[in-house]
């Protein structure tokens, strides 16, 4: 069997927290990192016209890189554009949804946080998340206006400012008759990696939920029962980052995507 090749999607660099789960799942596969930068963050766009740009760029990006597998590593994404996606392509597409499910069974006190976009909360997908496994806990849902940008600040080499990352994620943290907060999930791929920085501005100790490890698992049982794609097209090669735009900050990101082992750029210049 020829190798897979692993399509992943994101808005921008948080998804790399997904492709470091299945580079260690997976490490024969064909990685592909691809990033929508020209329409980052995708956290306050309005749903129609969120929908519609997932379709176009996702279009582009299959005809370029003949998959056999899609990622889609963001939850803004996932919870609004999944089963069009699936509709519209003929290729078997993994998502990334709120890990609402795995933090209602872990939780002790019934008090479980969720960090996402402004989006995902929004998202009825998200609410029939907690309506089918989390009925039984009081869900605080906060959609956090920039950590996705202050994470990906970071990894273009400036320091966290811990008081505003504090501000962005104490909504979740709350206290009600004598029980407080124990599980927060991590509801958008770009917050795990600031976990170093939440151990430093959390009010108290919590165990957060990144669904990365398991999304990984599910691409290997998907590709378990899928046929590999035949080598030798002209496709971007291993470790490639393909970035719709050419933004002022792109030289950044790029340095960024290297250190994670995606170091061969390619640009699709898909304006918004
Ligand atoms: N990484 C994305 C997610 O998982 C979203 C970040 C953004 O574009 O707002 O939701």
């Amino acid at each position: 069997m020829s190798t897979p090749r692993v399509l992943l999607f994101d808005s921008g660099m948080g998804g790399l927290t997904v492709a470091r789960s299945v580079r260690h799942e997976l490490p024969f596969a064909h990685l592909v990192y691809s990033a929508d930068n020209a329409a980052f963050p995708y956290g306050a766009w309005e749903e129609r016209a969120l929908v519609e740009r997932i379709l176009f760029v996702m279009g582009q990006l299959i005809a370029r890189v003949e998959p056999s597998i899609v990622v889609i590593a963001c939850n803004t994404a996932s919870t609004i554009a999944l089963g069009q996606l699936r509709e519209r392509f003929g290729v078997p597409f993994v998502g990334t949804v709120p890990a609402i499910k795995p933090a209602a069974a872990q939780t002790k006190s019934g008090l479980v946080g969720v960090l996402a976009t402004p989006g995902t909360v929004k998202r009825e997908y998200t609410q029939a998340l907690i309506h089918s496994f989390a009925s039984h806990c009081r869900v605080v849902l906060h959609g956090v206006p920039r950590m996705a940008e202050i994470a990906e600040r970071k990894l273009k080499g400036t320091a966290v400012d811990l008081d505003e990352l504090k501000q962005e994620v104490l909504p979740v943290f709350i206290e009600e008759s004598g029980r407080r907060t124990d599980v927060v999930v991590l509801g958008c791929t770009h917050y795990p990696l600031l976990t170093d920085e939440l151990a430093k501005v959390e009010p108290w100790v919590v165990r957060y939920i990144d669904p990365a490890p398991a999304i990984a698992r599910r691409v290997a049982d998907v590709l378990g029962e899928t046929r590999a794609v035949e080598p030798g097209k002209l496709v971007p090669p291993h470790n490639s980052v393909l970035l719709t735009s050419r933004r002022e900050d792109a030289e950044d990101a790029l340095a960024a995507y290297a250190k994670m082992s995606f170091h061969l750029p390619e640009f699709l210049d898909l304006k918004v």
